[in-house]
C-alpha cells in the first residue's frame, strides 16, 4: 500500500516534470519563432542588417551596443507611420526593444499588432507608440542609415536625421 502510494507519487512527479520540460521547450520555440534574427554583421559599434529576408509581421530582434533592437516589417494591412523606416514599398518599425517605463523587453503579439510589456502591462502599437499603461513615451528609434536593402545601426543617415529633427525618434 505504502509502496503503491509512493509509486503513484513518483509517477505524478515524473509526469509533472515532463510537462514542465515540454512547457519550457514550447516557450523557447515560441521565443525563437517570434525573435528571429536577420543576417547581420557587427563591427566597431555598427550593426548592419540585411532586411531583404524580413517576413511581414514577424518580429526580428537584433543586437546593437548591447541593446535589443526590434525590426518589424509591416504587413500590407498594418498602419504606416512617420516613424517607419521606408525601403521601396516596405515599411519597417526599427526601435530599441526596451520599454520606456522601466526598461523591460516587451513581447510582440503578432495577431494584435502590438507589443505588451509583462512588467507593468504597458503596451505599444506596431509603430512603437505607447497605447496603454505606464510607458511615458514611444519606443526609441536608434540612429540608422539605409544602404540599399541594408540597415546600418549606429550611423545617422538623412532619414534618421529628418526623424530626429521632427522629434520622432524618442
Ligand atoms: S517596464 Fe514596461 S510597463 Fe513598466
Amino acid at each position: 500500500m505504502a509502496n503503491n502510494t509512493k509509486g503513484r507519487r513518483d509517477f505524478m512527479g515524473m509526469a509533472l516534470g515532463g510537462f514542465t520540460a515540454l512547457g519550457g521547450i514550447g516557450a523557447l520555440y515560441a521565443m525563437k519563432r517570434t525573435w528571429d534574427p536577420l543576417p547581420s554583421v557587427k563591427a566597431a559599434g555598427f550593426t548592419t542588417i540585411d532586411l531583404s529576408a524580413a517576413q511581414p509581421n514577424v518580429l526580428n530582434v537584433e543586437k546593437w551596443r548591447g541593446k535589443p533592437i526590434f525590426v518589424l516589417k509591416k504587413a500590407k494591412d498594418m498602419k504606416t507611420d512617420p516613424r517607419d523606416v521606408v525601403m521601396g514599398d516596405d515599411h519597417f518599425l526599427v526601435a530599441i526593444g526596451l520599454c520606456t517605463h522601466l526598461g523591460c523587453i516587451p513581447a510582440y503579439l503578432g495577431d494584435e499588432h502590438k507589443f505588451k510589456c509583462a512588467c507593468h502591462g504597458g503596451e505599444f502599437d506596431a509603430s512603437g507608440h505607447q497605447i496603454f499603461g505606464p510607458p511615458p513615451s514611444p519606443l526609441e528609434i536608434p540612429p540608422f542609415k539605409i544602404d540599399g536593402t541594408k540597415l546600418v545601426l549606429g550611423e545617422e543617415g538623412p532619414e534618421y536625421q529628418k526623424m530626429k529633427a521632427d522629434g520622432l525618434t524618442v
